[in-house]
C-alpha cells in the first residue's frame, strides 16, 4: 500500500477513535457497541505493527508516559496565567461594565460570554502543530510540567490539523480540564465497586486525575479539555475578537464549549440568568460566567490591573440549593462533649458534590426551622464548608404521614453517661468527660500538653497510634505503656531508644504540682488561671474533690456555672475511678507551701499595649503570683489596666468605664513593694 493511502486510513480511524471515546467518556451516551469500538482499535493496531514508519503521534494506542515520574517539573509560564475578579450581584457586573465604558469612552463594546468552567486551567504549547508541553497554572507565574497526563486526555489534540488553516510555528492555547458529570459518576462507581475511596466532586477527581504521577492512571480517567484563550500564536492568526478565537481553534481540534457574543451588559445579566436554570443539564460542572470584552484591541488598551483582567470578570453563580429528605437525625460527640444533630439525608448532588449529611448545629436550630424526621428540606453549600439546611418545605408535609419530633437525646450515643445542656444554654454536652471515647482522644492530648504534665515525645501522632492499638483508654492508661514495651515497638517508626525516652518522659511527668494536674483533668472551664486558684485555694486535691458548688464559688475566678461544671466532674464515678487510678500510677506534688501573700486575689487586671521591661507574659504570671486574674478584655469587674506603648481599645474602653490605668513605671512600683 502507498504510504500516503496508510496515513490516510490511520488518521481516519484516529478520528473515529476520537469521536466514540468523545461520546462515551464525556456525553457518556456510547455511539458504538464495545466490541466495534474494539475492532477500529485492532484495525488501527494492526496497520501500525505493519507500517510503524506511518505511526500518527496522536494515535490513542500509543502508550503515552510508560514510566511513572517521581515528581513533576516546574515551567515558568511565558506568558503568566493570572486570574479573575468575582462579582456575585448585578449590581457588581455593571460596575464592572461602567469601568470599561469610563476606559473605552464613545467606543460600541461587544462581550464575550462563556462559561466559568469548575476545573483546572493548563497551559498547552504547540511548536509546528505538535503537543509539546502542558503546563499546570501554578501560582500563575511557574507552573508544573503534565506534558504525559495531558497527552492522556482524548478530547485535545496532540497534533494540529486543519483543512483550511495554516498551522503556526507556536501556539500557546489555555483552557480548563474537567471531569464531565457522567464520567464523574462512572468513575465514583468503578472506585467504589473497587473499595477505593471515591472523589468527592468533578473537580477534585478531575485534579486528582491529572495530577498522577503515572500517566497510565490518568489515561483512565475521564477528563476532557476545553479551550478558552489563546495566549500566543507566531504568526499571528489575525484574529479581532476572543469569540472569533475560540472559533478558530476549532479548525485544529479544539473543542470549546458554547459561547455567546452580546451587544450590552444587560444581555450578559440575561444570560446569566439563564444559565442559572441550565446549568444542571449541562454535561460540565460550571460556578458561574465568565464575561469577557471581545475585542482583543480594546482588551489590550484595558490592560491589567495587578493579577487580574480590566477586560474580565467572573460572574458567580449563587449557592445552589435543592430538597431532599431527612432520613434521620444522628448526635455526634465533639471532642469537648458537645452534641451536634447531623442529619442524613437522601444523597442528592448539589453544588457539586453528592451531600448525604448536613448539620444543624444545636437543637435551637432544629426548634427554630421545626425540623422533623422525614421532612423535605432545602439543603446547600458554599465552598468546601458543611451542607446546611436552609428551610423546611412545610407545603410538602404529607397529611398522612407522621414526622417524627427531634428529640435531645437524655444519654450519650457514644459512651452512655448523661447528657447536660444548664438552662439558657445553646450547646447539650456528654457528661462523660474522659471516659467517654469520643472526647478521650482531645482529652489525652491536653493532658500532657505543655501545660498540663508536660509528657514530650507523647505528640499527637502517637496518640492516636496507641488509641488504634488499645493501649490508651484514658490518662490514667499512660501509666501503664511500659508494660506494653513489645507492643510499642510495633509501631511505626518507634524503635527501641524512642520507647525508652517516651517511658521516661512518663515517668518524669509524675512528679508534677497540683496546678498542672488539675488543668489537665480538662475540666470544662478550668483554664491555666482557674487551675491555679483552685490549687492555692483548696490546697489538696481530695479538699478540690469534696467541696462543693458553694465552695467552689468562693475560689476567686470561679464563676457560679464553672462552680457547677467542676462539681458536676468531681460527681461523675468514672472521672473518680479515672483519678484513683492516676494517684495510684504514682502520680504526686509537693504539697503547696502555705499560700503566698496573695494582696490582688479575686482581682481582676488586663495587661494590654507593649512593655519595654517585660514581656505581656512575665506581666501576666507576675500579677498571677499576687492572685490576680489576668483576662483579655476590659469590662466593669476589671480592677486595673496596665497600659504599655501603643495600647488601643482597651485603653480606651477603661478611660470610658472609668477604670484604674497604670503606666510601666506605675506598675514596676508597684511591683517592687511586694517583693521580698
Ligand atoms: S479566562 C486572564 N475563561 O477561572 C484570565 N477562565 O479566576 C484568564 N476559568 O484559573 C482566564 N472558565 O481556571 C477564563 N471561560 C473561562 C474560564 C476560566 C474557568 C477559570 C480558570 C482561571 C480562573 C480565573
Amino acid at each position: 500500500m502507498e504510504h500516503n493511502s496508510v496515513i490516510e486510513q490511520m488518521r481516519q480511524l484516529i478520528q473515529l477513535i476520537a469521536k466514540h471515546n468523545h461520546a462515551y467518556y464525556v456525553m457518556d451516551q456510547p455511539s458504538i457497541s464495545d466490541s466495534e469500538y474494539d475492532h477500529l482499535f485492532h484495525q488501527l493496531k494492526a496497520l501500525e505493527q505493519q507500517y510503524p514508519e506511518c505511526i500518527q503521534a496522536d494515535t490513542p494506542t500509543n502508550k503515552v508516559g510508560g514510566q511513572a515520574l517521581s515528581k513533576f517539573e516546574s515551567v515558568t509560564h511565558v506568558v503568566p496565567m493570572l486570574s479573575l475578579n468575582n462579582v456575585f450581584e448585578e449590581d457588581e457586573l455593571l460596575a464592572f461594565a461602567n469601568r470599561v465604558e469610563e476606559r473605552l469612552p464613545n467606543q460600541k463594546i461587544q462581550y464575550d460570554v462563556e462559561l466559568k468552567f469548575d476545573g483546572l486551567a493548563i497551559s498547552l504549547w504547540y511548536e509546528n502543530g505538535v503537543l509539546v508541553r502542558g503546563v499546570t497554572r501554578g501560582d500563575g507565574e511557574t507552573g508544573e510540567d503534565i506534558t504525559q497526563n495531558v497527552k492522556t486526555i482524548r478530547n485535545l489534540p496532540k497534533i494540529l490539523s486543519s483543512r483550511d488553516q495554516p498551522i503556526p510555528q507556536l501556539l500557546e492555547v489555555r483552557g480548563e480540564v474537567l471531569m464531565p458529570k457522567a464520567g464523574f459518576k462512572k468513575l465514583n462507581r468503578h472506585l467504589k465497586k473497587r473499595g477505593e475511596k471515591e472523589f468527592a466532586n468533578p473537580r477534585n477527581a478531575a485534579a486528582g486525575s491529572l495530577r498522577q504521577l503515572d500517566s497510565q492512571i490518568t489515561k483512565t480517567r475521564p477528563l476532557a479539555f476545553y479551550a478558552y484563550g489563546v495566549a500566543q500564536c507566531i504568526p499571528d492568526n489575525n484574529v479581532d475578537t476572543i469569540g472569533d478565537n475560540l472559533e478558530w481553534l476549532k479548525h485544529f481540534g479544539f473543542e470549546n464549549y458554547d459561547h455567546w457574543v452580546v451587544d450590552s451588559i444587560q444581555d450578559a445579566q440575561k444570560k446569566y440568568e439563564q444559565l442559572i436554570v441550565e446549568r444542571s443539564n449541562l454535561a460540565v460542572e460550571i460556578d458561574g460566567m465568565v464575561i469577557k470584552v471581545n475585542s482583543l484591541e480594546q482588551q489590550k488598551q484595558l490592560g491589567f490591573i495587578s493579577r487580574a483582567p480590566r477586560w474580565a470578570v467572573a460572574y458567580k453563580f449563587p449557592a445552589e440549593s435543592k430538597t431532599t429528605e431527612i432520613r434521620q437525625i444522628d448526635w455526634q460527640v465533639g471532642r469537648t462533649g458537645i452534641l451536634t444533630p447531623v442529619a442524613r439525608l437522601v444523597p442528592i448532588f448539589v453544588g457539586g458534590t453528592t451531600i448525604s449529611n448536613a448539620t444543624l448545629h444545636n437543637i435551637g436550630e432544629i426548634h427554630r426551622l421545626d425540623v422533623r424526621i422525614g421532612d423535605k428540606v432545602e439543603v446547600y453549600r458554599t465552598g468546601d464548608v458543611i451542607p446546611k439546611i436552609k428551610s423546611v418545605k412545610f407545603d410538602l408535609r404529607l397529611p398522612n404521614k407522621e414526622y417524627e419530633l427531634i428529640q435531645l437525646p437524655s444519654y450519650c450515643p457514644v459512651c452512655n453517661s448523661p447528657i447536660i445542656m444548664p438552662e439558657g444554654e445553646a450547646l447539650a454536652r456528654c457528661s462523660g468527660g474522659l471516659y467517654c471515647a469520643a472526647q478521650r482522644i482531645e482529652a489525652i492530648r491536653h493532658f500532657v500538653s505543655r501545660k498540663a504534665l508536660d509528657i514530650e515525645g507523647l505528640g499527637d501522632r502517637w496518640v492516636e497510634s496507641l488509641l488504634h492499638l488499645d493501649l490508651l483508654k484514658d490518662v490514667a492508661d499512660i501509666y501503664h505503656l511500659h508494660t506494653h514495651r513489645e507492643k510499642l515497638l510495633t509501631i511505626e517508626k518507634m524503635g527501641e531508644k524512642s520507647v525508652q525516652n517516651l517511658i521516661d518522659a512518663i515517668e518524669a511527668s509524675k512528679k508534677t504540682t497540683l496546678a498542672r494536674f488539675i488543668y489537665g483533668l480538662g475540666i470544662r472551664g478550668v483554664g491555666e488561671t482557674t487551675a491555679r486558684m483552685l490549687a492555692n485555694t483548696f490546697q489538696t486535691l481530695d479538699a478540690l474533690k469534696a467541696a462543693d458548688v458553694e465552695a467552689l464559688k468562693k475560689t476567686p475566678d470561679v464563676g457560679d456555672i464553672t462552680a457547677e461544671w467542676i462539681a458536676d466532674f468531681f460527681q461523675a464515678p468514672h472521672n473518680i475511678e479515672v483519678l484513683d487510678r492516676l494517684m495510684a500510677a504514682g502520680i504526686h506534688w509537693d504539697a503547696p507551701t502555705a499560700p503566698t501573700r496573695q494582696p490582688l486575689n479575686g482581682e481582676s487586671w488586663v495587661v494590654t499595649g507593649t512593655l519595654e521591661s517585660m514581656g505581656r507574659d512575665e506581666a501576666t504570671q507576675r500579677l498571677q503570683a499576687l492572685g490576680a486574674r489576668v483576662s483579655n478584655s476590659v469590662s466593669s469587674k476589671t480592677k486595673c489596666v496596665v497600659a504599655g506603648e501603643k495600647a488601643g481599645s482597651k485603653l480606651e474602653k477603661a478611660q470610658k468605664l472609668e477604670i484604674r490605668v497604670m503606666n510601666e513605671q506605675e506598675f514596676l512600683d508597684f511591683l517592687a513593694q511586694y517583693q521580698a
